[in-house]
Formats: C-alpha cells, structure tokens, sequence
C-alpha cells in the first residue's frame, strides 16, 4: 500500500470506529488500539501534507489558531417553534391540524432537547459548514469547533443522501460532562454555568477548539432539510439519517391519535430524568412533508409542528434563615435556609440567593413561604416569594451582612461586581483554609496526600497559618495527629517537598491571586523573567500583555502592594520554590512595536496566530481585537475577513503580510 493508500485506509476505518464509539455505543475495538490508528494517520498526514483533507478523523483533535467567527445567511431559515404548556393547547393545535388538512395524518413526537441548536451542511456526503442559529436568518460559522463533536459525522456512510442537504439538531452538554466542569470551575473559583445549556452554547463560541475538544458535547439531530430529502416522511428520514451516521434519538414515536399524544408526553414527563441530557419538552411534528408544506409557517414558527414544554419543577417552603459563606477568595454567598422539601427526586434544604440585588429584588422576609425551582440548573434557587402567605407574623426584612461572618470585617463590593467580598485576605480563616487548599490542589502544587480535611487539622492545631508555613512542617510535628500514622505523616512532608520543582507559571497560579487562572497565569511566567519584575510591573507594562485587561491589572497590583503578600512569596522563594522563569521560556524583548496596537486577522503560513500575538507583546506592541483609528497596522494572512478589510481600508490603516512583519522586527 503506497502512502495516500494508507492514509484513505485510516481515514475509513476510523470513521467507522467513531461511529461505532459514539453513535452505536458498540466500540469494536480498545480504545489504545483506537489512539494506536490515530496516532499513525497523524505521523502519515504530517509527512504527507499533500492529502490534506479537512475532514479527515485527525481534525476532531482540535486546533489552537484563534478565529473571528464568520457569519453566514441561513439557505433555509431555523425558525423557531411555538410553545405549549398544557394538554388542552395540544388538543387545540391537533384539531387546528385536522380541520386544515381536511384527511388523515400521522404526528411524530420527538423529545425537546434543551442545548443550542446547530444547522450542518453536508455536500457530496462531506460535512461542509456548521452555524449557529444566530438570529434564524443568519449565524456564526463555528465548524471547527462542531468538528470536535464525535456525534456529528465528518464523512456519511452509504451513498443515498441527497447531494447537498442541512441537518438541524441541538449541541448538548451531557449531565455528567456539566457536572464535572462546573466541579473543577468551582475549585478554581471560576464562575459556574447555571445549566448545560448555557455551558453548550457557551463552549460552541469558544475561540480556541482545542478546549472545545476537551469539553466533550454531543450532538441529536432532528430534522433532515433540503430541496431533495429522500421521503416523504419526517420519521422515516430520520431513520435513513441514522444510517448515514447521524446519532438520532431512539425516543421518537409515529402518533396516529391525540392519546397516544398524551401518553408520550405523560412517560416523558417523568421518564427524562433518567436521560444523560437535559430536555425541557416534547416536540410534536405533523410527519407527512407534502401535509407540512400544506399548513405552512406563520412569521416565526411552521404551522406544522408545536412545543409542549415540561413544567419546570417547583416546590412551596419556608424561608428559616439566611446564612453566609466566605470563600477563598474572600466572595460572599447568601444560602437559604429551608425547611425540607422534596423536589425532583431530592430533598432539599439549602438554595442559593447568589447576591445582594437577588435578595433586595425578591423583597425578602425571615418566615417567607418561598417558591424553590430546580428547572434545568443544578444548584436549586428561589425564585419567588408567595406574599399571600405572609401572616401578622412574618419575619424580619433580610438585609444582606455588612460585615464578614468569619472575622468581623466591613465588606465591599468592588464597582461592576454583583458580590460582596471580605477584604481581609490574610487573617480570614475561610480564606486562609482556602488559599491554601487552592494552593495544594492538582493543578497548582499538586501535593500528594494533602486534602482539604488535612489542610483543616493543620491549621486547627495551630501548625500552618500560611502556604509558607507548609514548607517548615516535619513528620515529627504531624504524626500522631488524628488518623496520621508515620507512614502517612512521612509522605505528605515528601510530597509538600516535590513542590520546589513545580515550574513558575503554576507556582504563580498556585498564589491564588485574584483573577490570575491558570492561562493568565501562563502568559504572566512568559512575560516577566522573575517574580520580583512582575511584583514591580506598572499598570501600563501589565496592560499591554495579550489577554491581561485593566481587572486582572489592578487585582495583580493589589496583590503585591499588599506587604503581607510580598513578605509571603518571600518566605515561599526562601523555601525554595520556582519563582523565575526557565531558560527555555525566556523571552527576548526589543522595542521595536513600542506604543503600536496590532490587529491579527487571517490563517498564517509560517507561525501561529499565538505565536504571532507572542511575538509582538515580545517586541513591545499590544494585540488589539478590533481595528479602529487607533491601530497602528493589522498583521494579516489569508483569508483576512471582508468586514476587517474594508474597516482597515476606510481609515487607512496599514495592512502588513507575514513575511513583511517578520522583515519589520529582523
Ligand atoms: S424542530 C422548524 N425538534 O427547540 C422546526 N427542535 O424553539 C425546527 N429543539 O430552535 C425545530 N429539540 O433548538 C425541533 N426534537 C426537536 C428539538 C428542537 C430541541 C430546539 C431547537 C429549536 C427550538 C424550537
């Protein structure tokens, strides 16, 4: 077998075990025999750049060039679909139907998928283009990143779908895939998705498809849209969609009478909790595609086809307390306090009131009969008060703390921030425990064998009050704790010691500095040669790094002007951690861009979008995202988008390519 052989012999056989994988949930093969293929299609398609095929199984890894999304006209509209939420509108809009149509007729119940949904064009059986639904008529082109999806085929099997056709569906973030991340985003303090949905969408615009990749959506698709579908019947070409590779949900059903309607919703309703996605509805569709185009479309949504939402679930529960929490850094969390109610399957007994405004808006009172919701969030929230319910012995007005719980200290509420936070970083326990489980955790220190139940009984028993504190334990002073026998006490000092070879960039994340993530963190270590040129970096400097806004500014500012704070990375440097950059990772600087703002536009040849951002931060410049009269000149590649071209054009901004711009800083 010659190269491009082997390649085409890849390609084929790991479609197919995708397919297998992710649509039939029968693998055919290990998942190492499945990396082993993979593996050995990158290598071929690395030596061989000539059988490039954008569609190839390799482009589900994801890429890190950073894009603009491009909008794009809809051919067919994604209308949207009118909303129903009781059995007797259902009747109402079956009987619209009968008398309409004037004969007999099937209706194809489907489930009501709660994701984003996503229109993809598929052209001689080769996935083409995927767009948002956008405003319905036109969307943001986001195909990398749906290529990342393994549910959504990149080449179709068989040879009977039409040449050119749209599949529309909905982009969903599994349960499990949500719960997970919001899990690790609340370890990092990030903030939390409120329900998949938004956590779908939400990663579908992510620019970088890289981290799309890794979030792991999935993808139902309902409705097969083009001048030429095989059938006439909306099921029976889902059915043949299955076939070609789409992943079609098995829960949709051919309904010739109003009940078996009604007994379909009736399962569903309690049945979708069982579902690994989130769904809010039932979607009723008239099957036959002649009988559509007969009752056609009001302005914004088919005549044909109708959503019967479930209703979101909700219980009534008195309102005992309001009690606050202090994380680490410092923000404060208002949580009801109920008395137990059940609600989808779970008692509940706490519901956050998220912020002060929530709490104001509600018109809270200590006694309140308060209305609990859990529709497709996670964490259960208020969502009303009933009034009526108040008696002469309702309680007090909730009026949100002034001072901090844990240590007495004023809040404050930082502008254009919805939380109250407790200023008093360094001698709040909640936040010292905080700052130093964040500091331990996997993606920080990484310190085996120290958890937060540990970090608690150090810290009770006097042994830690800081980080610093950690590095001057000895086996001999925690042994004989509760549950700490030698071996264990042994372990943790030895795991506390492997620190000192944690590179800078994550021993700077490790500090806990607000709004300082890991990949601020990482574009900081790149930036600064030592920690002591980034604790003494102006405004300004801080500023002009690529991603580093006037916020994460001022926090890193706040930071190190704080005394205690500097005293702290002293004691941490004298225990022998990295705090300076590694050879590799330093970076030459000229000031050949001083003062110039830099747009990046277009696909480039010689480096990556990255690199080139890097690149002129090295040279002293500033990546801007939009052109203006302000920009100095825009680095563009191929492909530049039409809207940037003509902007830059209008006001008469430099446009260099690659080449000229590498001539420019040699
Ligand atoms: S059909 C013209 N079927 O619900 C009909 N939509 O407001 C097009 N959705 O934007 C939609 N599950 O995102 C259809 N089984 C299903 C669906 C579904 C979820 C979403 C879709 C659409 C919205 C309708």
């Amino acid at each position: 077998m010659n190269a491009r052989e082997q390649i085409d012999r890849l390609r084929a056989d790991l479609h197919q075990h995708n397919y297998n994988y992710y649509v039939l949930n029968a693998p055919a093969i290990s998942d190492k025999e499945f990396d082993d293929l993979m593996r050995q299609l990158q290598e071929l398609e690395q030596q061989h750049p000539e059988y490039y095929d954008e569609n190839s199984p390799t482009m589900r890894v994801g890429s890190d060039l950073n894009k603009d999304f491009v909008q794009i006209a809809h051919r067919y509209p994604m209308l949207s679909l009118g909303n129903t939420y009781s059995e007797g509108e259902v009747s109402e809009w079956y009987e619209r139907i009968r008398q309409s149509l004037g004969e007999p007729f099937e209706v194809c119940a489907e489930l009501k998928f709660d994701g984003t949904s996503i229109s993809v064009t598929y052209e001689e059986g080769k996935m083409v283009r995927a767009v948002t639904r956008g405003d319905g008529e036109k969307g943001d082109d986001v195909t990398s990143n749906v290529k990342t999806i393994r549910t959504v085929p990149l080449v179709l099997h068989g040879d009977n779908y039409p040449a050119r056709f749209e599949m529309r569906g909905e982009i969903l973030m599994p349960w499990k895939v949500f719960e997970t991340l919001n899990a690790e985003r609340e370890a990092r303090e990030e903030p939390l998705f409120a329900n998949p949905r938004n956590a779908a969408s939400g990663t579908l615009k992510l620019q970088n498809s890289a981290t799309v990749a890794s979030r792991k959506l999935d993808a139902y698709f309902y409705y097969v849209v083009g001048d030429e579908v095989p059938t006439d019947g909306h099921y029976e070409n889902l059915q043949l969609a299955r076939r070609w590779g789409f992943k079609i949900s098995e829960h949709t059903k051919k309904c010739g009478t109003l009940q078996q309607i009604f007994d379909f919703i009736a399962y569903w309703d309690v049945e979708r909790k069982n579902l690994p996605v989130a769904t809010d509805g039932i979607v009723l569709k008239v099957n036959s595609l002649r009988q559509q185009r007969n009752l056609g479309f009001t302005a914004k949504s088919p005549r044909w086809a109708i959503a019967y939402k479930f209703q979101a679930e909700r219980a009534l529960t008195r309102l005992n307390k309001v009690t606050y929490q202090v994380g680490r850094t410092g923000a404060i969390t208002p949580v009801a306090n109920l008395d137990p109610v059940q609600l989808s399957g779970t008692v509940v007994k706490r519901a956050s009131l998220h912020n002060a405004d929530i709490i104001e808006s509600l018109d809270l009172h200590v006694g309140d009969m308060v209305y609990v919701e859990k529709g497709g969030e996670i964490i259960p929230k208020i969502t009303g008060v009933d009034t009526s319910a108040r008696g002469f012995m309702v309680g007090e007005k909730v009026r949100f703390i002034t001072r901090c719980p844990e240590c007495g200290t004023p809040l404050v509420r930082y502008e254009g921030e919805a939380a109250h936070y407790c200023p008093n970083e360094t001698a709040c326990p909640p936040q010292i425990k905080g700052k130093i489980e964040h500091f331990i955790s996997r993606r920080a220190m990484n310190i085996d064998g120290l958890g937060p139940e540990t970090v608690d009984l150090f810290y009770r028993q006097g042994l830690i009050k800081d980080t610093s504190d950690l590095y001057r334990l000895t086996a001999r002073d925690i042994k004989g704790l509760e549950r700490m026998g030698e071996k264990s006490a042994v372990n943790i000092v030895h795991g506390i010691a492997a620190g000192k070879e944690v590179p800078f960039e994550r021993v700077l994340f490790a500090l806990g500095i607000r709004f300082v993530g890991e990949t601020v963190a990482k574009k900081l270590a790149k930036s600064f040669a030592d920690i002591h040129e980034l604790a003494d970096a102006s405004m300004e400097r801080l500023i002009s790094i690529d991603e580093i806004g006037t916020k994460i500014a001022q926090s890193i500012r706040v930071y190190f002007d704080n005394p205690s704070n500097r005293a702290l990375v002293e004691r941490l440097e004298a225990a022998g951690l990295q705090f300076t950059r590694r050879e590799d990772d330093r970076t030459h600087y000229t000031d050949k861009l001083a003062g110039q703002s830099v747009v990046i536009s277009g696909v480039f040849a010689r480096h990556s979008r990255d690199e080139y951002k890097e690149m002129i931060e090295q040279n002293g410049g500033k990546n801007v995202g939009s052109i203006s009269a302000k920009t100095s000149f825009v680095l563009a590649g191929d492909n530049m988008g039409p809207a940037k071209l003509e902007k830059a054009q209008k006001l008469g901004v430099r446009i260099l390519g690659e080449d000229e711009f590498l001539a420019l800083l040699n």
